[in-house]
Formats: structure tokens, sequence, C-alpha cells
């Protein structure tokens, strides 16, 4: 997995900050990101999720969404990067947004019904995130993570997880392992559905709960 630490974090944050201007393009929303959030939102429903939090909510979108749509009791967006936090912000006074890494979470232990995040966890130190989710979730509690993870073969293996690369997509073996290690109960693991033109994007929806 790539070295992460204080120094991919300060790299991410500020690709992030500057992007984050284009990152509410329609098109790109639609065909990018949208597919992931809308299984995740099917799977906190079908949980009855009260208290939830989207880590590495970017503009917010999702976190929008998930208090339109299912009113829950708390809800909360977490990122690390103040030009994505400023857009969700201005976006929704619904949720509460909290500046904050996935790996050091703003909660206390076991605050939680639900922990998601989609399209960011290649980013994260992947490990130490899996166990702050575990850390924060009430026993009962969900965890849903939407990631890239493009087929296992030798050649797009070395293009999409290249030394290089700040991010690294794990392998859906390697997403079950880590909640396995995490101390999660793995309740299911699949392709995100989304429209032929798109499967392109290789998103995975990996789902947990705590003991
Ligand atoms: C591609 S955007 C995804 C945003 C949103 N989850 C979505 O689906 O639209 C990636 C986001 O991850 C955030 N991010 C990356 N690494 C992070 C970390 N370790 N902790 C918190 N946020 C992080 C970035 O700041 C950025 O807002």
């Amino acid at each position: 997995m790539a070295t992460h630490g204080r120094n991919l974090n300060d790299y991410v944050t500020r690709f992030w900050t500057i992007a984050a201007p284009l990152y509410d393009h329609p098109a790109l929303q639609q065909w990018v990101y949208r597919p992931a959030q809308d299984e995740v939102i099917d799977e906190l429903r079908a949980h009855g999720a009260r208290r939830i939090a989207d880590i590495a909510c970017g503009t917010g979108i999702l976190a929008a969404r998930i208090a339109e749509e299912l009113e829950p009791d708390e809800i909360y967006g977490v990122d690390m990067s103040d030009g994505m936090l400023r857009q969700a912000k201005a976006r929704s006074p619904q949720v509460d947004w909290r500046k904050g890494p996935a790996e050091h979470l703003p909660f206390d232990d076991e605050t939680l019904d639900a922990v998601v995040s989609t399209s960011a966890f290649h980013f994260f130190d992947q490990p130490k995130a899996m166990s702050d989710f575990y850390r924060v979730l009430r026993p009962g509690g969900l965890a849903a993570v939407a990631t890239i993870s493009p087929p296992q073969l030798p050649l797009l293996s070395r293009l999409t997880n290249s030394p290089s690369s700040a991010a690294h997509n794990p392998s859906p073996q390697e997403m079950r392992t880590l909640f396995a290690d995490a101390g999660f109960i793995l309740t299911d693991q699949r392709r995100v559905d989304r429209p032929l033109w798109t499967r392109g994007v290789w998103d995975l929806i990996t789902i947990g709960t705590k003991p």
C-alpha cells in the first residue's frame, strides 16, 4: 500500500482544495459519483441508521442527500480539505460539517450508527481508517465503503497503483481483509451497479457490521 502520513494528507488536502470548484460539474457527478452514493443511501435506509457520518464528504453532496432523503437524527460530513468543506457548508445547514482526517475521526467511541465513504478510500491510510470507523461505531453499527477497485490485471495494476501514485486502489480481497482485520463482520461486497458506458470506473462497495 502507499506510504501514508502527514505528507500525503497535506498533498491530498492541497489538491482537493484547488479541485473543489470543478468537482460539482453535473456530468461528473451524474456519471462518476452518483451511482455509488445511491447504493450507500439504500444501505443506510435498510439498516435504519439514525446517527450517520460521511467520511471524506468532499463538497457534501452525499451527506446533504442523506439529510434530505433519510432525515436522520444526526448527520455529519467530515473532510480534510478547507476548499471542499467551504462548498459543503454552503450546500446544507442540516449537516454538521467537521474538519478531520479519516484516520482520526472527530467523534467519541461508539457514538454512531453508520459510517460511510464514497470515492475517497483509495487516499486513506486504509488500516488506520478502518480501525477508526470501528472505534466510532456502536455495536451493530454499519460501515459501507465504496472505492475504486480495478480488475487485477498486471498492466492495469501497474498503471493504477504506480509507486509514484499518492493513492492505493485496493482489490476486493484486500477490502475484505481490511474489514475483517478491523473487527467487522462482512455482510456484502459487490460491484456498484452503474450504466454500461461508465463501468470503467470499477467501483466496488463493501459492507460490514460491528459485532
Ligand atoms: C473524490 S473526492 C470524493 C468526495 C465525496 N466522498 C464524493 O463521493 O463525492 C475525495 C475527497 O476525499 C478527501 N480526503 C482524501 N483523503 C482524506 C483523508 N485521509 N481524510 C479525510 N478526507 C480525505 C479529499 O479532501 C476530497 O474531498
